[in-house]
């Protein structure tokens, strides 16, 4: 059985809507699986919800609603958003569905039989907003606590914990010995600096019932749920156990009563999350996948945190981008275009209106759209929507754009691939500029020469449509029909100079990114 390329994203707290930053990360997701899939790899490609634990049963409370109700609701919601999103994942994980909770219990039982826990007493203080213990590091020098942790209360409890310290060694050497492992490289220095310096503390594991009751029984002890964290980052195992992955099957005997699927994801390829929970994922995800007895992934890739205007995006002040509003005004792949193109993988971004706009008016309607729009329209035109013989005026600059996108998508440069093909974008343009078509059509005797000028036009197009897939496959979609081709660009080894067939080839033509006042 052949293991799959399997990439996943954070799961999104449903404690409200979706925005920005969580549709960013999707759509990373999305277009690595979709560059993968064009490229030639079988992908499997999991998102979802993370629906336990406080910050979602106070947002069900503060509506007066009974969690699961509110979950349900609300998981409608953010499925619809996916759709939206034009996202091609293969599953979607709810942490509240029976699948992932039998297979938390089950991890559950088996590390506390191994003894991978014990029991304690913690005294001091606690973020209920964030859900964890803070400790006297954790003050400013004024002696406060960061106002992002909320309403910080003391308090003393008995819970279970996991034992991390014993792992701290190993888990420095792994980081040290497997370069890729945390990508960038700064969020790689920032984990490995986190462990030489600081002595990992054991993580709380559980919840006691009379404080928290929305989360997964803890099996063997009735008196309490599972922290939030503990059970989403299983779902990253959780969802390949309810395919019968075979990796994970050995590893957890989780009784599921899978069918078996042929599927193989364990280890995963690419775990796609922002920079504020790189230490759940670089830290507390190893060990306790090791502890399981399980591969460690291949990469964790961290991106950058979006703000507006400058600002921390807020649900009180209102400064958000509700993607919603863009798409429904401006369409789907004018989004995903911008957030790709402005911001690279790594570091943060800011979104402007403004600069939306910019980029908008620019590259897409001027660019990509004035291109497709004028080459298709002249074929109809002058040839009446045949293309004429083959001409290879513009296959080398095509051939350099196209090997410089193949290896940006193969290393995830999302944001170097647009750049390559914007280059050939620009190229196409100068070369109608140049050779001016529209003059060669009133010279009879041009005739050959306009031939050349509009199969190296079309042909373009054709490719363009092939590399654009991954990034904005409706726009992409949108060109092969406009050329009358009725199959659909995303096979990356169709992005070949000369596939083009001599003969009829038009479909109607419609502006891909109409100029708005
Ligand atoms: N539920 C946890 C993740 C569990 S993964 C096993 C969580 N959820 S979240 O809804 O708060 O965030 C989900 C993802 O969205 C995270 O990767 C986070 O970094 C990302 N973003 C949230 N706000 C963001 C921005 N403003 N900008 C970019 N990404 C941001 O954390």
């Amino acid at each position: 059985m052949d293991k799959r390329f399997y990439i996943t994203t954070a799961i999104d707290y449903v404690n409200g809507q979706p925005h920005l930053g969580h549709a960013y990360e999707k759509i990373i997701a999305d277009v690595i699986t979709r560059a993968r899939r064009s490229l030639g790899q079988e992908t499997f490609f999991l998102t979802g919800l993370d629906e336990h634990g406080q910050k979602v049963q106070q947002a069900a409370l503060a509506e007066g609603r009974d969690p699961q109700g509110y979950c349900d609701d609300l998981a409608a919601v953010w499925v619809a958003f996916a759709k939206k999103l034009e996202l091609t994942n293969d599953d979607f994980v709810r942490t509240t569905q029976p699948r992932h909770k039998q297979v938390v219990q089950a991890i559950l039982s088996r590390l506390h039989a191994q003894g991978h826990f014990y029991k304690a007493i913690y005294r001091g203080f606690y973020s209920t907003k964030e859900e964890t213990f803070l400790t006297e590091k954790d003050r400013r020098p004024d002696g406060t606590f960061d106002p992002s942790y909320g309403e910080v209360i003391e308090l003393e409890e008995e819970n279970y914990y996991f034992n991390l310290k014993d792992h701290q060694q190993w888990l420095l050497d792994y980081l040290e010995q497997n370069p890729s492992f945390v990508h960038p490289e700064s969020r790689r220095n920032e984990v490995i600096g986190l462990l030489k310096n600081n002595v990992l503390e054991d993580l709380c594991i559980t919840r006691p019932v009379s404080r928290l009751n929305w989360g997964i029984p803890v099996p063997f002890d009735p008196g309490y749920v599972t922290y939030v964290w503990f059970d989403a980052l299983v779902n990253y195992v959780s969802i390949p156990a309810a395919h019968a992955d075979p990796a994970v099957s050995a590893a957890i005997d989780s009784g599921l009563r899978t069918q078996d699927s042929g599927l193989s994801l364990w280890p995963a390829d690419l775990h796609v999350i922002g920079k504020d929970i790189l230490k759940f994922h670089a830290v507390f995800w190893p060990i306790m996948l090791k502890a399981m007895g399980l591969p460690l992934p291949r990469q964790i890739l961290v991106h950058g945190w979006w703000q507006k205007d400058g600002q921390k995006m807020s649900k009180t002040t209102g400064n958000v981008v509700d993607p919603l509003a863009v798409i429904s005004e401006w369409g789907v792949d004018a989004f995903r275009f911008y957030v790709l193109r402005e911001l690279d993988i790594g570091p943060d971004g800011n979104w402007t209106d403004a600069g939306f706009r910019a980029r908008y008016d620019a590259e897409l309607a001027n660019g990509l759209g004035n291109l497709v729009n004028r080459s298709l329209s002249m074929l109809k035109r002058y040839r009446n929507g045949d293309v004429p013989s083959r001409s290879d005026e513009l296959a080398a600059a095509s051939e350099a754009a196209v090997a410089a996108t193949r290896s940006s998508l193969e290393r995830n440069q999302l944001q170097a691939a647009l750049t390559a093909i914007w280059s050939l974008v620009t190229r196409a343009n100068q070369y109608v500029d140049h050779t001016a078509p529209f003059k060669l059509a009133k010279d009879p005797a041009k005739a050959v020469r306009l031939d050349e000028v509009l199969y190296n036009l079309a042909e373009l197009c054709r490719v363009l449509a092939v590399l654009l897939w991954p990034l904005v496959p409706g726009t992409a979609s949108k060109i092969y029909s406009q050329l009358g081709l009725n199959s659909t660009p995303d096979k990356f080894s169709d992005a070949q100079w000369g596939r083009l067939q001599t003969g009829p080839s038009i479909g109607s033509i419609a502006a891909l990114f109409p100029k708005k006042p």
